[in-house]
């Protein structure tokens, strides 16, 4: 069983493809995936790709990765901004954590400028589009072999 990495998607990005089309691009988050999946198959992990639009169970997934993940992607979407309790699991978490915007936030409104994230992410990425999924993949696929080759 290959190494897996758990990706996951927060609030209104099921909605990529038809939303603000002028911000986010024309890909769905279905083709996000499909090429998150060609990618991770190519660098031989495995990826468990999630979006939800409740914090909640965005919470739940933070803390089942912990026994099924080498590490966590998240575009945690308009929760970056808001949650202490995304926060909070990712930290209890103790795996490596790559933040990811397909914006760039900080050229956009300056209430994307603060993340509840950030602190507790290995990486940021942001204003890649739907290309920064890939090179999340491999950053956190990299952290993590780091940090196992460390201990
Ligand atoms: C986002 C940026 C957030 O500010 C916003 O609320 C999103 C998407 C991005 O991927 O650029 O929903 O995380």
């Amino acid at each position: 069983m290959p190494d897996t990495i758990v990706i996951l998607n927060g609030p209104n990005l099921n909605l990529l493809g038809t939303r603000e089309p002028d911000i986010y691009g024309a890909t769905t988050l279905s083709d996000i995936e499909a090429s998150c999946r060609a990618h991770a198959e190519k660098i031989g992990v495995a990826v468990d790709f999630r979006q939800s639009n409740v914090e909640g169970e965005l919470v739940n997934w933070v803390q089942q990765a912990k026994d099924t993940a080498i590490a966590i992607v998240i575009n945690a979407a308009a929760y970056t901004h808001t949650s202490v309790a995304l926060h909070d699991a990712l930290k209890a978490s103790g795996l490596p954590v790559v933040e990811l915007h397909l914006s760039n936030v900080y050229k956009r409104e300056s209430f994307r400028h603060k993340s509840f994230i950030s602190s507790v992410a290995d990486g940021v990425m942001c204003g890649f589009g739907a290309y920064g999924y890939v090179m999340a993949i491999d950053a956190a696929r990299h952290i993590a072999t780091t940090r196992t080759e460390k201990t």
